[in-house]
């Protein structure tokens, strides 16, 4: 055999060594917790055959507790980019068959390589977490790879998108990688995150808890918030990232995929002339509306079971990808709270960093009264989603269905948050208060001194009704730009969006606000 054909030899066998990781052993270990190994995770995320990996031979150079005596190439994360359906991807994945994934100087300086070439080349970045943390036999230097690591999600906020994939642990200082950036997706059962975990806990609190009830995939879902996306399963939750990207741009410079759109945008929807109930205290089902207005029906919802009393997700609209923001009567009456506020307003700023056109449905009775709010900081929350559609630039319609009172009516995307196109139904009730509360403030003395303050009230509540709880009062002013047919929402909708296509806005200059955290 010749010299050349020797080293391309020794070239092949490097890259098979490489592609084993921690070896055969660690990769059965791997599989028998029903988890896959980083490169097949990475393999059923990427379109077939287009992942290009990266620092295959790259090893650790940690001296101490004998790890000079233990190297695997690759050292701990696999690296590089791809495509998802033929669109520009870096990934990196942890490889828990190293070290249990651990974070190395040499993991986290592959990590940043890829960090800066998404940022290079204007391509989300998608990061598999499946870890037990910082190594710990580096020490302060781990410590450093991950600072390198935050700052650069930091930087790479509101550039280019960034989705984590929570696969396995990740506890610790770690959990703040995936927290930085916009989209978190845990799997079900074998996927935690937590800052400190249950021995810890245990210690300090005297609190007994076990991995899933302190950081699993459902109480980040229900509880915290912290996780946008649940997955039953690696596969799903990988399938899930895919279909996630189809609504977002490559970038902050760059518009969303339009997609071919096979359902009629002037589609009447006829159920929705009769969705209201005659009674304003009787809800319906926010999700009835959204899918009949949205093509085909098809929802993404980010955060399902966090603050349902608001809706948020991703949808296509005459083929154009837009965030829809809704408050959901059928929970909670769809009132405002702390989280509520907290969910739509990140939402709503990831969508006007990435030129998605924000679709706002209202029906919403004010915000949460009481301490619990109150200690909550509700104010500060609110404040948020008020600051969040005032600073947006992206095209904003939105459409009052039936409650919009007071403060909860400003803070939903109202004309002068600068919502470019405001319209209502004929069922929309645009006032600074319910009806009920109105009447009870106005006439509390006069009602004192009647002979039936009952019928009384219930007289000046029907006479504030008439002139207040209307669409027509907020239209007469400009304040709502039409008053339209129910069953015509989807085709008016689109042609609010078709026409503010061309929408230019831009904010003053300045280094950043100081949006109320
Ligand atoms: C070095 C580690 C490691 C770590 C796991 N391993 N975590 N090596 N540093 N942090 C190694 C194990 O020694 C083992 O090596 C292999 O990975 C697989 O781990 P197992 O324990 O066999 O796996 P499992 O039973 O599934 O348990 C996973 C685990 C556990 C729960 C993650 O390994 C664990 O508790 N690890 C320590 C977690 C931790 O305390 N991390 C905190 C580090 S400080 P062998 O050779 O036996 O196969 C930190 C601060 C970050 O992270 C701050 C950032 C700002």
């Amino acid at each position: 055999m010749s010299n050349q054909l020797e080293k391309i030899k020794e070239l092949i066998e490097l890259r098979a060594q490489a592609r084993l990781g921690g070896g055969e052993k660690a990769i059965e270990k791997q599989h028998a917790k029903g988890k896959y190994t980083a490169r097949e995770r990475i393999a059923q995320l990427l379109d077939e055959g287009s992942f290009e990996e990266m620092d295959m031979f790259v090893q650790h150079r940690c001296t101490n507790f004998g790890q000079d005596k233990k190297h695997f190439l690759g050292d701990g994360v696999v690296t590089g980019c791809g495509t998802i359906n033929g669109r520009l991807v870096y990934v990196f994945a942890q490889d828990f068959t190293v070290f249990g994934g651990s974070l190395s100087e040499t993991m986290a300086q592959k990590i940043c390589k890829v960090m800066d070439m998404a940022m290079k080349m204007g391509a989300p970045i998608i990061g598999i977490n499946d870890s037990g943390g910082a190594r710990i036999q580096e020490g302060i230097n781990a410590l450093a790879g991950y600072a390198e690591i935050f700052q650069r999600n930091i930087m790479a906020s509101g550039v280019v998108p960034q989705i984590s994939g929570i696969f396995g642990p990740c506890a610790g200082g770690a959990v703040y990688s995936p927290a930085l950036t916009d989209f978190t997706l845990m799997t079900e059962g074998t996927s935690y995150m937590f800052l400190t975990g249950p021995a810890v806990v245990k210690t300090v609190t005297g609190e007994d808890v076990t991995q899933e009830n302190l950081g699993g995939a459902s109480v980040h879902a229900s509880k915290s918030g912290v996780t946008h996306f649940t997955a039953a399963t690696g596969e799903e939750g990988l399938a899930l990232i895919r279909k996630l990207l189809g609504f977002i741009p490559q970038n902050n410079l760059e518009e969303p995929p339009l997609v071919k759109c096979t359902d009629p945008i002037d589609r009447l929807e006829d159920s929705l002339n009769e969705i209201i109930p005659d009674n304003p205290n009787k809800p319906y089902d926010m999700y009835e509306v959204i899918g009949a207005i949205i093509d085909n029906g098809e929802f993404l919802e980010v955060q399902r079971e966090y603050a349902k009393n608001i809706i948020i997700g991703f949808a296509h609209m005459n083929g154009q990808s837009v965030g829809i923001v809704a408050n959901q009567p059928n929970y909670l009456a769809g009132v405002l709270d702390c989280n509520a506020s907290r969910k739509a307003a990140r939402f709503v700023r990831f969508c006007d960093a990435f030129n998605l056109p924000l679709v706002t449905l209202v029906d919403v009775p004010g915000f949460l009264p009481g301490t619990g709010q109150e200690y909550n900081a509700v104010i500060l929350h609110g404040a948020k989603l008020l600051y969040a559609y005032g600073e947006a630039t992206v095209p904003k319609v939105t459409v009052t269905l039936r409650k919009s009172y007071g403060g909860s009516h400003i803070v939903m995307s109202c004309k002068q948050l600068r919502g470019d196109i405001n319209y209502a139904w004929p069922t929309a009730e645009i006032a600074v208060m319910g009806s009920a509360g109105a009447v009870a403030v106005l006439y509390a003395k006069e009602a004192k001194t009647h002979e039936n303050p009952t019928e009384f009230l219930a007289e000046k509540e029907a006479e504030y009704t008439k002139l207040f709880a209307n669409p027509y009062n907020a239209a007469k002013y400009g304040y709502i730009d039409d008053v339209i047919e129910p069953r015509n929402t989807r085709f008016r909708v689109i042609r609010a969006l078709q026409q503010l296509q061309t929408k230019k806005q831009t904010n003053p200059a300045k280094k950043h606000g100081n949006i109320p955290l």
